[in-house]
């Protein structure tokens, strides 16, 4: 299944606001969900915000949070008798329904609200309408029309033409302009999949909660369009959906839906490894290529790894580990062994500051004792520094899996502990690392050059002809996606 993400998706100006705005808060009371999304309301409750549906339930004299949807002057009315202290994050183009509305009320216009009228901010539309304004209207006669604005576009379009086939009407009635760049995102995915050469079976998934009108429009727009639609509202909800028969999968996601949810459904549906292992090979092939020393293609070669971590990240990878010095390399020539342990000394030193901005937590793996003292004290003083970040970039320095496999043994056989597959895990170089999801072997060679022997048992290997210093962005996405296409049976059927 291919997936894509569709621009613009996910939270507009107005909610990124009343968000904002929130989080400076302690010890208050919100009226109404502050946005329709269960994750932000879920967090917002963690961090000791308390909501309510009346605002009579706000105790005297502390502060209410009115929510991006609005509300009516009579609620305002009550906040005041109350001795509340209000914060309003009432969405600006919401603020601006309410204004029109009012505006026709006072030419003394009978007033249409085009919308849910269960939703808060059709009530909140409603409370600025009087009497006089609701009632019926005359066939012929002037009407205001105003709409919730996160309506369905073409919906609304459609129902002010029907009015005006009877009365004459003066209209405020678009909806805002984030719900309908999204609507429209849909509905151009929908109609490149239909005229789209190889047609193929098309879906779309909507990230965002039940309670979300713009979301569920989101899906109706989608299913106009042709699409098999699928909304989900967290994580447990996407894993739940089937998405068989679907080749083509637009995703988007509400206004209120936060973008970190959006990213981690994405890395789920296109099925992100979490552990990719490298074996950096041709640097030396490389450079003979190009009539330079073999120096130049390790320096080329670093180059790539750092640009390679950074791919890994933006897709979410959590682990990466390299293979750049392997405990057989040590009899390559003197100056060429050399000039590598300087390279690492140099490109750590440089690294660290990107490592800090980018929150990646550095380790090394293999026979710390076979390294310089200072090339060692570079290693530990930056693992010391990363340590507490979550995303890991592993560097495989004198490594060898037999060697640690050995090691390992002999730390196990002076504990005098008996040893099985979990305990043995233990002794490794980096215990609490899970096993490779796949291993990328560059250069053209079909073998493992002695590469994590004992956590490859079940990895997946993907081998590109491609020599280290030329593996590019695009060479990496080709393994993820053949990753994803592999049906890893760990024994099972
Ligand atoms: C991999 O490139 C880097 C290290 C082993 C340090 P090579 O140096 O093995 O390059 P080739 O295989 O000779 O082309
Ligand atoms: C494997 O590459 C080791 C590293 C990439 C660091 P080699 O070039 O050393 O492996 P062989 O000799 O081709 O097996
Ligand atoms: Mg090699």
């Amino acid at each position: 299944m291919k997936i894509e993400v569709l621009e613009p998706h996910g939270m507009c100006a107005g909610v990124n606001a009343a968000i904002a705005k929130a989080l400076k808060l302690k010890d208050v009371w919100c009226l109404h969900e502050l946005v329709h999304n269960e994750i932000v309301i879920d967090e917002l409750k963690d961090l000791g915000f308390k909501f309510v549906e009346r605002i009579e339930d706000v105790p005297e004299g502390k502060t209410v949070v009115f929510s991006a949807h609005g509300v009516s002057p009579a609620v305002r009315e009550i906040a005041k008798a109350r001795n509340l202290k209000v914060v309003d994050t009432t969405c600006p183009f919401v603020a601006k329904v309410h204004e029109a509305a009012k505006a026709f009320a006072e030419k003394g216009l009978p007033v249409v609200i085009l919308g849910d009228p269960k939703h808060v901010e059709v009530q909140g539309i409603a409370g600025e309408l009087g009497v006089e304004n609701r009632c019926r209207c005359r066939e012929g006669g002037k009407v205001g029309v105003v709409s919730q604005t996160t309506m369905n576009a073409d919906e609304v379009a459609k129902q002010v033409a029907e009015l005006r086939k009877t009365y004459d009407v003066e209209t405020m009635a678009e909806v805002c302009h984030a719900t309908k760049e999204r609507q429209d995102a849909v509905k151009k995915f929908c109609s490149a999949c239909l005229s789209s050469s190889v047609s193929s079976p098309f879906g779309l998934l909507v990230l965002g909660s039940q309670t979300s009108s713009n979301s569920k429009r989101l899906k109706e727009v989608a299913e106009q369009g042709g699409a098999k639609a699928f909304m989900a509202g967290s994580m447990e909800e996407l894993k739940e959906i089937d998405f068989s028969g679907v080749e083509r999968l637009g995703v988007t996601s509400g206004a209120s839906t936060p973008e970190r949810f959006l990213m981690e459904a994405v890395k789920f549906l296109r099925n992100v490894p979490e552990h990719v292992a490298m074996i950096m090979d041709g640097n030396g092939r490389w450079a003979t290529q190009r009539g330079k020393r073999r120096s130049e293609g390790h320096k080329a070669g670093a180059k790539t790894l750092g640009d390679v971590l950074n791919w890994c990240g933006e897709r979410g990878i959590r682990y990466l580990t390299v293979y750049a010095f392997s405990t057989e390399n040590w009899k390559r020539p003197k100056d060429e062994v050399e000039g590598l342990m300087a390279l690492f000394a140099r490109m750590l030193k440089a690294k660290e500051k990107d490592f800090m901005k980018n929150r990646v937590r550095f380790r090394m793996i293999g026979r710390r004792g076979d390294l310089s003292s200072s090339l060692l004290k570079t290693i530990e003083a930056l693992e010391g520094k990363t340590a507490h970040f979550e995303r890991q970039f592993i560097v495989a320095i004198s490594y060898g899996g037999r060697a640690e496999i050995v090691d390992a043994m002999n730390a196990a056989i002076r504990k005098g502990e008996p040893i099985t597959e979990e305990t043995f895990r233990n002794y490794l170089y980096a215990p609490d690392v899970p096993d490779p999801d796949l291993v990328i072997r560059t250069s053209g060679e079909l073998r493992t050059s002695n590469f994590l022997l004992w956590e490859t048992a079940y990895s997946e290997y993907y081998f590109t002809d491609v020599l280290w210093p030329d593996f590019s962005e695009a060479e990496l996405d080709k393994a993820l996606a053949a990753y994803a296409q592999r049906h890893r049976r760990k024994g099972g059927v």
